[in-house]
Parts: C-alpha cells; structure tokens; sequence
C-alpha cells in the first residue's frame, strides 16, 4: 500500500480534525496521523524527515481530543524532547494518530519549517495562520 493509498476514503467512522490557528477543518478516517491531516487540509505543518521520526518539526499540541490520539511511543518521547516550548498536550504530528474528533495548534517551531521548507507557500501559509490575506 503506498502513503496516497493511507489516505482514500475508507469504509468505516471519519472524524473531524481542526488546525484552530489556520482555522482549516478535514474528515478522516480513523488511523492516519495528525501530519497526513494537515496534509489534506492544506494546514502548515513542518515534515522536515519525511515523517520517520526524526526531527521534532512536526511538533503539535493536541488542544481538544488529546485521548483520541494513539499512545506515545519511547521513541515519539525521544524526539519530543528536542522540541522547543513542549508542553502536555505535545505530539510529533507524524507519530499521532487520530481515532476521534481533535483540535490542533501547529507549534510556532513546526509553522516556521513548513515556511523553510515551501518558501513558495510561505506568504499564503502566514496570511491563514495570522488571518490576515
Ligand atoms: S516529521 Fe520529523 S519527526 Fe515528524
């Protein structure tokens, strides 16, 4: 199965995802991660790895829902502590994956990989983060 394949449109419950700063919202289903989210909504969100694990730019905090989101792992805390302002409700976007309904802030230190790694995207990423067009 490849990565596009995780992200069709599957039998069984959808939930509701909302990046609370860029105020975007998508229906997924159950199982794909915070990161494929942001993906299909169009949200922000630093993937500097690729997604492995690795670099702590997907830094997320679950601010509504955070019971619906899969454990963490050793390895999830392992990167989690090379992020900056980690806070309770901290995830590594690419680890968390969503089984229920949750609200998401994108961290400052994730918004501003995404900005690095898509300078094309970053006047349009800044104006839904700040409101501003
Ligand atoms: S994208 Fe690198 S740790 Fe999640």
């Amino acid at each position: 199965m490849s990565k596009t394949d995780e992200l069709l449109p599957k039998p069984g419950p959808r939930f509701r995802v909302r990046f609370v700063k860029e105020q975007l919202e998508v229906e997924v289903p159950a199982g794909i991660t915070i990161l494929q989210a942001s993906r299909l909504a169009g949200a922000p969100e630093g993937d500097r790895c690729g997604g492995v694990c690795a670099c702590s730019t997907c830094h997320v905090y679950v601010v509504k829902g955070f019971d619906s989101t899969s454990e963490i792992e050793d390895e999830e805390f392992d990167i989690l502590d090379k992020a900056i302002d980690v806070r309770m409700t901290s995830r590594l976007g690419c680890q968390a994956k969503i089984h229920g309904d949750v609200e998401i802030e994108i961290s400052d230190e994730s918004f501003s990989a995404f900005c690095d790694e898509h300078p094309d995207k970053r006047a349009q990423a800044t104006a839904l983060r700040t409101g501003k067009s």
